[in-house]
């Protein structure tokens, strides 16, 4: 064990799950590689879990987070003026679609998620929360509480109550087979069977990721929000659509991943990519239920200078470098090449993905049951290779892949090559 890790293991918690069997330090970054301490030089097609959203060492972000540094000024609080946090609540409210839209910054996706459950359960004056199974929102209380996976919930706590809904789950066996529009007519008759037994009076709110992260990229189709939305608002019931994986294009076919179930929702949560790398989150909710809750709130370090210099430089990058157009390319070219090699390989049990957001679930090839060991034989292949990849999904079998949104058609090329030729060598393994 190197020296760094038996350190990680005495102080760190044991939960905080490292990758490879030879957990790896990353030292360095340019554009869409990063170089580890040993001097090995990967492709990442992970991107610090969909953070470094316009890969690493970017000058346009790193010169506007220098000029704030240049200034003395790293914090003054939201007590006063701050025009950075003024600039990107405008260009976020203005993209959201959501009418009269305002913004909170946070520091977090689950500091951001918290927020928008606050300001709806204050706006229907109930603490019930609808939430979709195998659903990840964040690590508190709250967030938890509405988390639908349970290798990331230690216990039922939570302070609402909350029902979980069918949607990302056409793999179960009752819904095997079943055509999009019956698979979204099942799930609407659950939904309205949910409100009018289990729920007791008013629901505040659905919670929803467009694209499941940590879930394993698993997805509704297009469509079921859409559907889902009809009987919410017969209802009143609010619609929260988490865009903390699925924000600023990244699936290619829609800036905000809900967009693609042809939804604008009450509110929308963000965080990861937007600062690329630096810490920021937030809400984008209609303005009368932003201003709705009558107690005073702030966030101390929430839409810091330095995170807002970084946030507004990666948006303005963003659109100005028409990156949802680029992950709707190079994310195709992967996808389908994934799609093309799948049926040679056994271990493969479905791909999947929108943009440049994209998984490979790996099964058995015997017996058909997801199987984590297989993935976690191709994470020391692609490795090896100089490739880095994301695992998930419910039983940790699903390879997670989300590079950078500036990936070129030469990498995507060059990464699919890693991922086909890695999964040969795993799947000549179990089935040669
Ligand atoms: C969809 C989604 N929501 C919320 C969160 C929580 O964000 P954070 O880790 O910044 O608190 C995550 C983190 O992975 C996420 O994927």
């Amino acid at each position: 064990m190197s020296d760094l890790l038996a350190r990680h293991r005495a102080v760190m918690p044991d939960w905080l799950t490292l990758y490879y069997n030879e957990p790896i330090e990353i030292v360095g970054g340019k554009g869409c590689r990063v170089v580890d301490a040993s001097g090995k030089s990967y492709l990442d097609f992970f991107a610090g879990i969909l953070t470094n959203m316009i890969g690493y060492d970017v000058p346009e972000v790193r010169e506007a987070v220098e000029r704030q540094l240049a200034t003395g000024v790293v914090h003054t609080s939201t007590v006063y003026l701050l025009r950075g946090q003024i600039e990107l609540a405008e260009k976020i409210a203005r993209l959201s679609g959501i009418e009269d839209a305002k913004v909170f910054f946070t520091n977090s996706g689950t500091e951001a998620n918290e927020a928008a459950l606050l300001l709806a359960t204050y706006a229907r004056r109930s603490d019930q929360v609808l939430a979709m199974r195998q659903s990840y929102h964040g690590r508190s209380f709250g967030t938890a509480g509405v988390t639908g996976n349970r290798s990331w919930r230690n216990n039922s706590l939570s302070p609402l109550n909350v029902h979980f809904l069918h949607g990302t789950d056409r793999h179960l066996p009752q819904f095997r087979g079943m055509s999009d529009a019956e698979y979204i007519a099942a799930c609407v008759e659950d939904l309205r069977h949910v409100l009018a037994t289990a729920a007791g009076g008013d629901v505040a709110a659905l919670i929803a990721e467009p694209v499941q992260g940590v879930g394993g990229f698993t997805m509704a189709p297009d469509g079921l929000f859409a559907a889902y939305k009809e009987v919410l608002d017969a209802e009143g019931i609010l619609f929260v659509s988490d865009e903390v994986q699925t924000g600023w294009g990244r699936t290619g076919s829609a800036f905000f991943g809900i967009r693609n179930h042809g939804v604008t929702p009450d509110m929308m949560t963000f965080a990861k990519g937007l600062g690329n790398g630096f810490a920021v989150g937030g809400v984008v909710a209609r303005g009368d239920l932003m201003d709705a809750p009558h107690a005073t709130g702030l966030s101390t370090f929430g839409g810091n200078p330095v995170s807002m210099a970084a946030a507004n430089a990666t948006l303005d990058y963003v659109l100005d470098h028409d990156l949802q157009a680029n992950a709707a390319r190079t994310g195709a070219l992967i996808i389908d090449g994934l799609r093309e090699a799948a049926p040679r390989l056994p271990i493969v049990g479905d791909v999947r993905g929108k943009g440049l957001m994209f998984a490979v679930e790996l099964i058995d090839p015997a017996t058909g049951a997801p199987s984590p060991e297989l993935a976690a034989a191709f994470m020391e292949e692609s490795r090896k290779a100089g490739l880095l990849v994301g695992k998930g999904g419910l039983h940790g079998n699903v390879l997670r892949m989300a590079p950078p949104l500036t990936l070129t058609t030469e990498e995507a090329a060059e990464g699919l090559g890693i991922v086909v030729a890695a999964l040969e060598t795993v799947n000549a393994q179990v089935a040669p």
